[in-house]
């Protein structure tokens, strides 16, 4: 800010606010992100309405130099009396009261500058017409950070988390560096995001985020942003994305997915439900769709005795009877080739989400088998370890599990060794052939230690090639992120990660096992894979890997953009990983990420909410 509007700044609030009580907009919205009139009676507020929404109406003065300072504002009033008495052109008058409004709904959420009570509404003149800012021309959102208070290694996603409170700080906004303040900055503005391209699927309620005409960094194939790392080397929160609010003249928005593009969209901004939103004025047309096409894996079988092919694939919620199954076995059949291993994440028991204390998936699972076999030429065997009932977390009585799919023609169970229960602990142990070995196969890891409570186990195998090559593989399902998280654009800096104590405990005890095969034969081969629930842009999470374990998209050297399984809100992101110990990373490495769901044209034609992987291995 320069300093002489800095100093009127000052000047206006000193002499003018105790005293008279009639100020700016400008003034209410001040340069920091609560008012410096919270709370305060003020009269004499004029501005343009630029929107109208069943709870309010939005008013916009003339620009200021001070870009951290807005110059729009949200007027709270339900009241019919007071919503027909302006309409969108209209310059007006008003009194009210300044609050920093926080939802009720959740304590995380940032407070948002309303005036709220307004009366002595007076309509100074009509049909003026406030030309919106356009983003990417007049303002261009950051492109990594996304608040100066992400302070740790890992950025917005930095642990420990919530070490400062956005409101309680209550900085100066700084609206070219940080995305949160940017869009704070903006707070009650008409603004236009030239050509958008959407970079997600709708939510439930029609809301979906965008990028406009402006730069953006870590931009994947398909159009969207993949959570990488950002020029600045820690991890890109994408700031310069936006999520599009139900529109506010009651039309209703188009279903999105990842990249179409859209006519250009107007509206005003207004923090809601964690986010700054735009409200759109009206719903925007879709130009554009992507191919459908999702390429199939070029990563096939070749079963020569040394090479395996993994498969990796959360199946969301899959019992015998589930909808989607079939679609999963196409996926399996078509898009993955039918890799030698499928490592099989939430797998429900025979009953599928009843209560009723089945536990056992061997319906669930050669049901899924024999589908795969109605498409391909492999008859899929399986294997699981049958968990205790509603042990493990998950849609309660669905007992879902990770379990493996293999083909009997190119790999086996090293055979001979009983499978565990589901309190049993896997150990390594040298074989009366003197060869390096499970107790149990396939078993769980530590099942009783505190990391896993309410949470899947993971369970470990000992396989042969054809020729007899022997390699082991942990297939896992961490604790998902979904309790205790806060938004991107939340309160707590860094956001709250929920569950993260919990998923780098469980990261730690899969490490201490894998530590305790390669101790016991360092040239061992042993790939972990599966739903960690986490980036690896989340380091300290996966800190105890280090130096025993390397992800495969790594060694195959994967375009960083091009990694990733998941949408979740503005980005794609990866929460599937498969990891090899130095044995096989020493050997050819090879991975893809199969997006038939995050490239699918409409989020209900999704047969999963992940994406699978398949990677190529040599084990000797
Ligand atoms: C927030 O910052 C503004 C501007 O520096 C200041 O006027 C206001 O009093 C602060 N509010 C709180 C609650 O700290
Ligand atoms: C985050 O920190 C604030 C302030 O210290 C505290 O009130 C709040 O309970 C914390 N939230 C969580 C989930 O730990
Ligand atoms: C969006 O998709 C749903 C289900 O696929 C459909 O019922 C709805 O009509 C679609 N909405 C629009 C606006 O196309
Ligand atoms: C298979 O290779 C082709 C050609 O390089 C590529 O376009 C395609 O994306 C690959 N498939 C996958 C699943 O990566
Ligand atoms: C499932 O396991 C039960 C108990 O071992 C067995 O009786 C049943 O035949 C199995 N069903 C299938 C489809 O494998
Ligand atoms: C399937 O795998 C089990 C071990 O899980 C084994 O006992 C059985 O013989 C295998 N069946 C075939 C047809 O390979
Ligand atoms: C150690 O692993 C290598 C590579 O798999 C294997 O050739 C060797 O036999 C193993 N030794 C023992 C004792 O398991």
């Amino acid at each position: 800010m320069p300093a002489a509007s800095r100093w009127s700044f000052w000047l206006c609030q000193f002499v003018l606010v105790p005293f008279v009580h009639s100020v700016t907009i400008a003034d209410i919205q001040g340069p920091a992100f609560r008012s410096p009139l919270e709370g305060q009676s003020v009269k004499s507020v004029t501005g343009v309405v630029t929107a109208k929404s069943s709870s309010g109406f939005y008013i916009q003065s003339d620009p200021v130099q001070d870009a951290a300072v807005s110059t729009g504002l949200f007027v709270f009033s339900e009241s019919s009396q007071v919503l027909d008495a302006v309409v969108v052109g209209d310059e007006i008058s008003l009194s009210g009261t300044v609050s920093d409004f926080r939802s009720s709904s959740d304590p995380t959420f940032l407070e948002s500058t309303e005036l709220e009570s307004p009366t002595a509404i007076t309509v100074l003149s009509t049909k003026n017409v406030v030309t919106p800012l356009v983003l990417g021309t007049d303002r261009s959102p950051p492109t990594q950070d996304l608040s100066a208070l992400d302070v740790g290694p890992d950025g917005f996603l930095s642990v420990p988390n919530n070490q400062s409170l956005v409101d309680v700080v209550n900085a100066t906004v700084q609206p070219t560096s940080f995305g949160i303040d940017f869009w704070s900055s903006l707070e009650g503005q008409l603004v236009t995001v030239p050509k958008p391209i959407s970079i997600g699927f709708e939510n439930s309620f029609g809301e979906f985020w965008v990028r406009g005409d402006w730069d953006a960094t870590n931009v994947n194939s398909r159009g969207g942003l993949t959570l990488a790392f950002g020029p600045n080397g820690t991890p890109d929160g994408g700031p310069e994305s936006v999520i599009i609010g139900s529109p506010l003249d009651g039309s209703v928005n188009p279903n999105m997915s990842v990249g179409k593009t859209l006519s250009d969209i107007s509206g005003v901004i207004q923090y809601q439900f964690g986010f700054y939103y735009i409200l759109p004025l009206t719903a925007p047309t879709v130009l554009s769709i992507p191919d459908p096409t999702v390429p199939v894996t070029n990563l096939t079988s070749i079963a020569d005795g040394c090479t395996i092919t993994i498969g990796d694939y959360n199946v969301d919620n899959m019992g015998p009877d589930s909808p989607h199954l079939p679609a999963a076995a196409n996926d399996i059949a078509t898009h993955l080739q039918t890799p030698d291993i499928m490592f099989m994440q939430e797998i429900q028991d025979n009953s599928g989400e009843t209560d009723d204390g089945t536990v056992d998936a061997n319906v669930t699972l050669s049901t899924l088998s024999a589908a795969i076999a109605s498409q391909s030429n492999v008859k899929y065997n399986f294997t699981e370890v049958i968990p205790v009932n509603d042990q493990d977390g998950g849609e309660p009585g669905g007992n879902i599990r990770p379990a493996y799919l293999f083909n009997p023609k190119t790999v086996s169970l090293v055979p001979g060794l009983p499978v565990g229960g589901p309190l049993d602990a896997v150990e390594p142990v040298i074989g009366s052939d003197g060869q390096l070995t499970l107790n149990f196969n396939p078993g769980r890891i530590d099942p009783t230690n505190a990391a896993w409570d309410s949470s899947r186990k993971p369970i470990v195998a000992v396989w042969e090639t054809t020729s007899g090559r022997r390699f082991f593989t942990i297939n896992l399902h961490n604790a998902a992120k979904v309790d205790g998280g806060s938004s991107i654009q939340g309160d707590p800096r860094p956001p709250l990660n929920g569950a993260v104590a919990q998923r780098t405990a469980q990261v730690q005890v899969i490490a201490s096992l894998v530590s305790e095969l390669l101790s016991m034969n360092s040239s061992a081969s042993v790939v972990v894979g599966g739903d960690f629930n986490e980036f690896v842009q989340t380091r300290t999470v996966f800190a105890p890997f280090n130096n025993i374990l390397s992800e495969v998209d790594e060694l195959a050297d994967l375009d960083p953009v091009e990694r990733y399984t998941y949408v979740f809100d503005n980005l794609q992101e990866q929460l599937d990983h498969v990891f090899v110990s130095s044995a096989v990373a020493s050997r050819k490495v090879e991975v893809e990420h199969v997006h038939v769901n995050s490239w699918a044209p409409d989020v209900n034609t999704r047969t999963s909410d992940h994406d699978p992987s398949v990677a190529r291995l040599r084990v000797c």
